[in-house]
């Protein structure tokens, strides 16, 4: 047999790990309930027309061949505006690169900056690809706590306790995947002066960014007048197109960042570049109608406000309030009775006899996500309600037979 990788062997991602024992059930017949999905064109939101046009028109028109490494010129400069424009951040054309999706701005800033024994902090919980890029790098994440109480704002002296000589970064995920905190200007301002006085910089994912249902959303970058920050953002959520693998990354205070940033470009170049008609078809994204955004953080909130209600209703499970993304991650306060050993023992009991399917928390940070689940509002009312009675039938046999 050819071996795989060592490096390979740790790769797993909860999130789509629990798919394939739905997709046994699915063949043979039993119809699930997808509560696990992050996608929102999965549902019922689709991208808006304008944009298809310009994919369309963009390919006719011939921008068929490579773009720069760094990214359509075009684009960058419609990035520019935009940033300017709802953070009043200014950045340069340099400072930006196009990515084929955040997750690849995440793989090369990683691969960047990252040496074995390094040390990346991120939130607990957290999107998993962080903890497993900076491990496939030989460092090492370190979860710092979010506080559920408290909506699941960072715990700004945990983040300073877990600060040493070897911290690369800290992370924020703003909103968050998977909790759907917004976090507070306050708990951002206190995040930067740490990152400040500690001289490490701030690696911050913005891609739900304009998906909030009460507050806006405030920028890392923003808020950070002589700190550095790496702002992660994508066209993914926001606007609807998760298949076309658009991201970017911009370097805020390039001063001290030019070597990693120099570092980021050079590996950019190596993988030539992203798709450079779906980047034609973003500068309209940007430059276009943003109508869609009302609606679709209409439609979420409905689903929110719903979801918050129907959960925090069934015995056995309480949730915190998203603020913001598409996700809420509800406690299985019912673990300590002892029916199921893990909480992914949980989602596989849930899936097999009720046939919803959530993805399980310790899959987001083993320590903070542990005994939680995840689910999306991304489903319709009917579908959310649906979902949630079949939970609380599920939940009450269990604790009935305990
Ligand atoms: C916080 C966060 N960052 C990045 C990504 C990946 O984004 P992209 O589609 O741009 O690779 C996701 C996807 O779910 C996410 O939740």
């Amino acid at each position: 047999m050819i071996k795989a990788s060592k490096r390979s062997q740790g790769v797993s991602y909860a999130i789509r790990e629990v798919v394939l024992p739905a997709r046994e059930l699915e063949k043979k017949g039993v119809e699930i309930l997808h509560l696990n999905i992050g996608d929102p064109n999965k549902y019922d939101f689709d991208t808006p027309q304008h944009m298809k046009d310009a994919l369309y028109k963009a390919a006719n028109e011939g921008h068929n061949g490579y773009s720069p490494s760094e990214g359509d010129v075009e684009l960058r400069n419609a990035i520019i505006d935009r940033e300017k424009k709802r953070n009043n951040v200014d950045y340069k054309l340099e400072d930006i690169c196009i990515t084929t999706g955040v997750t690849e701005a995440l793989q090369i800033l990683l691969n960047a900056s990252l040496d074995p024994k390094d040390k990346l902090l991120i939130p607990g919980p957290t999107y998993p690809q962080y903890a497993l890029i900076t491990r496939f790098n030989d460092a090492e994440p370190i979860p710092y706590r979010c506080i559920e109480e408290e909506g699941w704002q960072p715990d700004v002296d945990d983040i300073r306790k877990n600060i040493t000589s070897h911290t690369k970064g800290i992370v924020l995920i703003n909103p968050n995947n998977p909790t759907g905190a917004l976090y507070s200007k306050k708990v951002i301002k206190e995040i930067v002066d740490i990152a400040g006085e500690y001289k490490v910089p701030i690696i911050s994912d913005e891609i739900y960014d304009d998906m909030v249902f009460d507050e806006r959303q405030h920028a890392t970058a923003s808020l950070a007048d002589d700190v550095p920050v790496i702002t992660f953002n994508g066209f993914s959520k926001v606007y609807l197109v998760p298949g076309w693998r658009m991201g970017y990354i911009l370097f805020h205070h390039s001063g001290e960042l030019d070597e990693v940033q120099d570092a980021f470009m050079r590996i950019a170049r190596s993988r030539l570049c992203a798709s450079s008609v779906c980047q034609r078809a973003c500068i309209s994204a940007l430059k276009g109608p943003q109508d869609h955004i009302k609606e679709v953080n209409r439609k979420l909130r409905e689903r929110r406000d719903f979801s918050f209600k129907r959960l925090n209703e069934i015995e056995g499970i309480s949730t915190a309030k998203p603020e913001g993304a598409f996700y809420i991650f509800p406690n299985i306060v019912a673990m300590d009775k002892g029916i199921w050993k893990t909480d992914k023992d949980f989602v596989l009991d849930l899936l097999h006899e009720a046939h919803v399917l959530v993805v399980h928390g310790s899959g987001f940070c083993s320590i903070y996500g542990k005994n939680h689940f995840r689910a999306v509002i991304l489903p319709t009312l009917k579908t959310l309600e649906k979902a949630f009675d079949k939970l609380e039938l599920f939940m009450k046999k269990r604790l009935k037979d305990k």
